[in-house]
C-alpha cells in the first residue's frame, strides 16, 4: 500500500495502473469549436485547469512521454482541446489536454473563446468519465478554479483535484495542502472527495494519479 496521498492503492492496482498507461500514445484530434469535437470512443477523461498549472507536463508523465502534449513556461501554450489515444493498442481511453483558463499570455479574445470550449466540453461530453481539475499546490484554489468546479457541480461532471508541482512544497507543507483543498471541495456535490498530490518533475503521485484513473476505468467498463 501507498499512503502518500491518503488514497491507498494496492500494488496490484498500480501495476495494473502502469500496464494500461504503456504502449503508444497518439495525438488523434484537435478542436478549436464544440462543433468539431472528435467521435466518442470509449471512455474520456479530460485535465483542466488554469494556464500553467501544468496539465500537458502531468499527461506527459502519465504516458512516460517527453513531447505528447506540448509544454512551455509561458502560460497560454495549449490553444486546443487535443485528444490522445492508444491508437494500435487499445482505444478505451482517451486523454484530453485543454488550453488554460485564467491569465495566459495571448490575447484576451483568444483566452475568452476558448474558456467558452472548455465550459462547452466539460458540460456536454457524453462519454466524459471523470474530469481532472489541477491546482498548483503552492497556491491552493483560486477564484478563477470556481468557475469550472461551478459547470461541473451542475453538469453533475465527476471530477478530482490534482495538486501539481508538489515538488515545490517541503514535504511539511504537503499534508496540510492537501487537507485545505480537502475542506475547501468537501460541500462541492460532484467533486471527488480525495485530493492527490503529483509532481511531473520528480514522480510524486504519478503512478497514484494512473491507478485512480484505472480504478475508475474498471468501475464503468
Ligand atoms: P497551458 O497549456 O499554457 O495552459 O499550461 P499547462 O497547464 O499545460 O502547463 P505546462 O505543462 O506547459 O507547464 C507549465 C510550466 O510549469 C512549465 O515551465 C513546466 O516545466 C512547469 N511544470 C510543470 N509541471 C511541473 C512540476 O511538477 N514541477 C515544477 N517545478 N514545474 C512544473
Ligand atoms: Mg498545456
Amino acid at each position: 500500500m501507498t499512503e502518500n496521498t491518503s488514497t491507498p492503492f494496492t500494488e496490484d492496482e498500480l501495476e495494473t495502473a502502469r500496464k494500461l498507461f504503456e504502449g503508444p500514445w497518439d495525438f488523434v484530434w484537435a478542436s478549436t469549436r464544440i462543433d468539431d469535437l472528435p467521435p466518442m470512443v470509449g471512455h474520456e477523461i479530460a485535465f483542466a485547469g488554469r494556464s500553467n498549472v501544468g496539465k500537458s507536463s502531468l499527461i506527459n508523465a502519465l504516458t512516460r512521454r517527453n513531447a505528447l502534449a506540448r509544454t512551455s513556461h509561458t502560460p497560454g501554450r495549449t490553444q486546443q482541446l487535443n485528444f490522445f489515444r492508444q491508437v494500435d493498442h487499445d482505444e478505451r481511453l482517451s486523454i484530453v489536454d485543454m488550453p488554460g483558463y485564467g491569465y495566459a499570455a495571448v490575447g484576451k479574445d483568444k483566452v475568452a473563446a476558448w474558456t467558452k470550449l472548455i465550459h462547452d466540453y466539460l458540460r456536454g461530453r457524453a462519454n466524459l468519465m471523470r474530469v481532472y481539475v489541477l491546482i498548483d499546490a503552492r497556491h491552493g484554489i483560486k477564484e478563477v478554479d470556481g468557475a469550472v468546479l461551478e459547470t461541473l457541480d451542475k453538469a453533475a461532471v465527476s471530477y478530482q483535484i490534482v495538486l501539481t508541482k508538489g515538488d515545490a512544497l517541503k514535504p511539511s507543507e504537503q499534508q496540510a495542502r492537501i487537507e485545505a483543498t480537502r475542506e475547501a471541495i468537501r460541500r462541492r456535490p460532484a467533486a471527488f472527495p480525495e485530493v492527490l498530490l503529483t509532481s511531473s518533475e520528480s514522480g510524486l503521485g504519478v503512478a497514484e494519479l494512473r491507478a485512480a484513473i484505472a480504478r475508475i476505468l474498471f468501475e464503468r467498463s
